[in-house]
C-alpha cells in the first residue's frame, strides 16, 4: 500500500508518496503565486492549490501502480480564510496566516471582549494572522461577501473537501482559528456568536488521523487511484511536521524553519501561558501542544538572497561565514511583522550594527543569527511556564543549511537531532493516511517506527556562551523600536 502526503504551504505544495514501511517513494512539488494586494495583506487563490494538487498527483503516482494508493492526508498552511458559496464556488481569494489587515478587529478582541474571555473560551487571544479576526475584517469591509458565506474552512480542508466531497477540518488546525473551545475539541459557541456565525456555517471536525470520507469516483477515474482511498483529516502544518519529525507524546520539541519559523512542545495534557504569548493548540496525535510562531523565517533568508544581494547561491554564501558568535550586526527579522512574541504587525525588518568593515557575510550571519534569536524569545516564553527543554528535532528548507542547524542549536542550547527528512508536514500527512487505514495502531507508534534521527548537533559552551551575550542585547532592540515601528508605517 501507499500514503500520499500533502504539503500545501505558502509557496508550493509539496506532495510526497510513502511505502507502509514509511520509505519515501516519491515526491513532486509544485508552485502557485502569492499575492500582496497592499503591504501587509497576503492572499492565494484556492482554485490554484486545487489545480497544483491535481497536478501534482497526476505526476506522483505516474510511475508507480496508483491502484495501491490507499489513504491522502494533509499538512496544512494555517490559520488561512476560505470561505465558500452555496454553491460551494469560493467567494474570494483566501486571507493567509501571515496577513496582517486585522489590527482594528484584534485589538477589539482582545480590548473589547478581552483577553481573559478569548482565552477562557479558546486557550488563546487574537493576533492578526487567526481566522476569527479576518471574518470580522470580511464583514465590516465586504459586507456582500459575509453575506454569502456557507462555509467556512482552512486552505488545506478545502482540498479535503474538493477530493471527498465532505466539509472537515481537524482539531489541531481548528485550533488556529480563535472559534475552537481547544480544550474541549468543540467549536466555541460564544466565539461563534462574537463572529456572527454559525455552526452550520463551520466545517465538520475529525482527529488528524480519522477519514473525512473516501475519494470521489470521477477523480478516482481521472488519477488512476481507487475510489475506496481514503481521504484522512490531516493537521495544520505544524502539528503535521511535528508527526513527521516524532514530536508526539510528551514534552518533545520540533523547529521548523519554513517560510515561517515555529518552536512547537508536544504535551500530553492541556495547558496554557497565563499571557497566552504561546498557542495553546490540539496536537494531532489526538493531545496538545504550545507553540511559537514567528511569521518571517527562512523567507529572511530567501528574501536576503534573492532579492537584495541577487544570488541563488545559498551555500556558497554561507560557506564564507567563519566567526559564529563574533558578528557586531544584528538582524530583527520582522519583515510580515510578528507574532509569537510580540503579537505586532507594525513591527519590521531592522539591521543594526554596521559599520565601514561590515561584510555581506556578516550580513547573512545576522539574517540566519536573527531568525534564531526570534525563535530563542519563544522558548524563553517556554521556560518561563518551567518547561525544560533539553534537544528539538528540526524540519523544514532552512533545515537543509548545516551552518543554521549549528546557530539554532548554539542560540538555543539545544541539541539538535536531525532526522532522516526534512519534509516534516508531507511525511506527517502520509503517516496520519497509514494510521486512518490501520498499518499502525496510534499516531506514537507511526513515528516510533518511521522517523529515524541520523545526526546531532551538540551545542558547544564557548559558543552558546557568546550567544547567550549576543540574545541579551537582541532582546533590547525590539523594545527599543517598538514606538517608532507604529510611526513609520
Ligand atoms: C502557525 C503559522 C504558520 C503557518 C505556515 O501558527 O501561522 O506556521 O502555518 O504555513
Amino acid at each position: 500500500m501507499y500514503f500520499i502526503g500533502v504539503d500545501l504551504g505558502t509557496s508550493a505544495v509539496k506532495l510526497l508518496l510513502m511505502e507502509e514501511s514509511g520509505k519515501i517513494a516519491a515526491s513532486v512539488s509544485r508552485e502557485y503565486p502569492l499575492y500582496f494586494p497592499h503591504p501587509g495583506w497576503s492572499e492565494q487563490k484556492p482554485e490554484d492549490w486545487w489545480e497544483a494538487v491535481m497536478d501534482g498527483l497526476k505526476e506522483l503516482v505516474s510511475g508507480v501502480d496508483a491502484s495501491q494508493v490507499a489513504g491522502i492526508s494533509f499538512g496544512g498552511q494555517m490559520h488561512g480564510l476560505v470561505i465558500l458559496d452555496e454553491d460551494d464556488k469560493v467567494i474570494r481569494p483566501a486571507i493567509l496566516w501571515n496577513d496582517g489587515r486585522t489590527q482594528k478587529e484584534v485589538d477589539y478582541l482582545n480590548n473589547e471582549i478581552g483577553k481573559d474571555r478569548l482565552s477562557a473560551y479558546t486557550a488563546n487571544i487574537a493576533f492578526a494572522g487567526f481566522t476569527a479576526p479576518k471574518l470580522l475584517w470580511v464583514k465590516k469591509n465586504e459586507p456582500e461577501n459575509f453575506a454569502r458565506i456557507k462555509k467556512i474552512m482552512l486552505p488545506k480542508d478545502y482540498i479535503a473537501y474538493k477530493l471527498s466531497g465532505c466539509h472537515c477540518c481537524d482539531y489541531s488546525d481548528a485550533s488556529g482559528m480563535l472559534l475552537l473551545d481547544v480544550k474541549n475539541r468543540c467549536w466555541s459557541k460564544e466565539m461563534l456568536e462574537i463572529c456572527d456565525v454559525t455552526e452550520e456555517q463551520m466545517p465538520k471536525l475529525f482527529e488528524s488521523y480519522e477519514a473525512v470520507g473516501t475519494l470521489k469516483p470521477e477523480l478516482a477515474g481521472e488519477l488512476g487511484i481507487p475510489a475506496s482511498c481514503k481521504i484522512v483529516a490531516g493537521a495544520g502544518d505544524n502539528a503535521a511536521a511535528a508527526v513527521g519529525t516524532g514530536t508526539v507524546g510528551d514534552g518533545r520539541c520540533n523547529i521548523s524553519l519554513g517560510t515561517s519559523g515555529t518552536i512547537f512542545i508536544s504535551s500530553r495534557d492541556f495547558s496554557v501561558d497565563e499571557h497566552n504569548a504561546l498557542h495553546a493548540f490540539a496536537h494531532a496525535d489526538g493531545h496538545y501542544h504550545l507553540m511559537g510562531c514567528m511569521l518571517s523565517a527562512a523567507s529572511c533568508n530567501k528574501w536576503w538572497m534573492d532579492e537584495i544581494i541577487g544570488t541563488k547561491e545559498y551555500a556558497a554564501e554561507q560557506a564564507k561565514i567563519g566567526k559564529l558568535g563574533d558578528n557586531h550586526v544584528y538582524f530583527l527579522p520582522y519583515l510580515m511583522g510578528e507574532r509569537s512574541p510580540h503579537n505586532n504587525p507594525d513591527a519590521r525588518g531592522t539591521f543594526i550594527g554596521m559599520t565601514m568593515d561590515t561584510t555581506r557575510s556578516d550580513m547573512t550571519q545576522a539574517v540566519l543569527e536573527g531568525v534564531a534569536f526570534a525563535i530563542r524569545d519563544s522558548l524563553e516564553v517556554a521556560k518561563k511556564l518551567g518547561i525544560r527543554i533539553e534537544r528539538t528535532k528540526i524540519c523544514g528548507g532552512g533545515a537543509k543549511s548545516p551552518l543554521w542547524k549549528k546557530i539554532i542549536a548554539n542560540v538555543l542550547n539545544l541539541k539538535v537531532d536531525v532526522i532522516e527528512s526534512e519534509e516534516g508536514p508531507g511525511l506527517g500527512g502520509a503517516m496520519l493516511a497509514a494510521v486512518a487505514c490501520g498499518v499502525y495502531a496510534s499516531v506514537e507508534e507511526a513515528a516510533e517506527k518511521i522517523v529515524r534521527v541520523v545526526d546531532t548537533i551538540e551545542p558547544d559552551t564557548e559558543l552558546v556562551e557568546k550567544y547567550e551575550a549576543r540574545y541579551q542585547k537582541f532582546a533590547r532592540i525590539y523594545p527599543t523600536m517598538k514606538e517608532l515601528f507604529s510611526e513609520i508605517q
